[in-house]
């Protein structure tokens, strides 16, 4: 008995590309399956692999299918396509907010851990291109691997695919001093160039401010929507009603809003204290006519997780809500079909 083209595939499944975390079905680079009397026939997407990735899926691939029953001729090629070719993301939101410093990374970083720990295909982009901070919440310091075809992104410790301009510095703190339209290149490159396979989610992490880096971005990728982060600390709704108008006039739905710095749990008494001032959770919600996703304390712990690369670590209900609030609202709220406005950036 020949195996199934479900069994070819189901066996596929197990096998995990190099370097990454997920498999070559996650990946998407498997582009056919075919079986015939004695024969099965595997052709894979080259994409972002380096030759010795290829040798070794090959020979990989042929093992696991010569395990199937019935099964001893096995043929892997490979096609050559670009990752916009295969990438195959479902919502893109980006993560914004009218000021710096409020906490926008760390929430875009929570976002995906909340996705990933409801067992989605998640991956962050780091569309902060000079002040990226992103890797170094997760502790991600390889290199990103790959070919003329492509870049590889990097898989954390829970499985989230990531980029950042941060992973190809020599050192993480160096600066990078970028004029506008390289800055702009480097994040379509990152949309264009970067095989993310399967994903449930991409989370891009936008430059501070509603100034030009942010507007390429929102541009240039088909964003099904926005969160907005604020601190209480902010001059009420007017930072976050700029961000609101610039969403607007580029149609753009507001998926939901999160405050961050919202409160300090005291540890003796647990009594909550609102040192920036009162919550604005309402206020910004309303302003922006969009839930409120969820409210984070200003919490210690996160802060030391954040400078050791441990927030994957992080185990607080406040993700897990963060995480069911904001799936709620991006498929109630996302656009369903977004396209990009920038003129010559590839659709996928
Ligand atoms: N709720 C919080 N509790 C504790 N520490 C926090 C909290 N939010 C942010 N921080 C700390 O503040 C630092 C800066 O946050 P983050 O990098 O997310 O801000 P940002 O808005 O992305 O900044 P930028 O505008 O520079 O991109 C974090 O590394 C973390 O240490
Ligand atoms: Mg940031």
């Amino acid at each position: 008995m020949m195996a199934t083209e479900e069994q070819v595939w189901g066996s596929l499944d197990g096998v995990l590309v190099p370097g990454a975390m997920r498999s070559i079905t996650k990946m998407n680079l498997v582009r056919g399956v075919a079986v015939s009397d004695h024969k099965v026939k595997v052709s894979l997407a080259s994409t972002a692999l380096y030759a010795g990735a290829k040798d070794w899926l090959k020979s990989k691939v042929e093992e696991v299918i010569k395990g199937l029953s019935g099964t001893n001729q096995v043929e892997t090629e490979f096609v050559e396509a670009k990752p916009a070719e295969v990438n195959e993301i479902k919502h893109v939101v980006a993560v914004m907010s009218g000021k710096g410093g409020v906490g926008k990374s760390l929430v875009s970083s929570l976002l995906a851990l909340s996705l990933a720990r409801q067992d989605l295909d998640a991956g962050i982009l780091d569309g902060d291109i000079t002040g990226p901070s992103i890797p170094k919440m997760f502790g991600m310091t390889v290199r990103p691997t790959g070919s003329d075809s492509g870049i590889m992104p990097v898989s954390t410790k829970t499985g989230i695919e990531m980029m950042s301009i941060n992973l190809f510095l020599p050192h993480e703190d160096d600066a990078v001093i970028w004029r506008g339209p390289l800055i702009g290149k480097a994040i379509t490159q990152f949309w264009e160039e970067v095989l993310w396979g399967k994903l449930d989610y991409l989370i891009v992490d936008l430059p501070p401010g509603t100034a030009d880096a942010p507007l390429t971005v929102l541009q240039s990728l088909p964003v099904s929507g926005v969160v907005i982060v604020f601190s209480p600390q902010e001059l009420a709704a007017m930072v976050v009603r700029k961000a609101v108008q610039m969403c607007q006039q580029m149609r753009i739905p507001i998926i939901g809003v999160v405050e961050n710095m919202s409160y300090l749990v005291l540890p003796d008494s647990g009594k909550r204290l609102e040192i920036f001032g009162k919550s604005k959770g309402e206020e910004m919600a309303k302003a922006a006519d969009a839930p409120l996703l969820g409210q984070l304390p200003i919490d210690p712990e996160l802060a030391r997780l954040c400078d050791d690369g441990g927030l994957e670590l992080y185990n607080s209900p406040l993700v897990t809500d963060l995480g069911r609030a904001f799936v709620k609202a991006a498929s109630e709220r996302g656009r369903k079909d977004p396209k990009p406005l920038y003129p010559g950036t590839r659709e996928k």
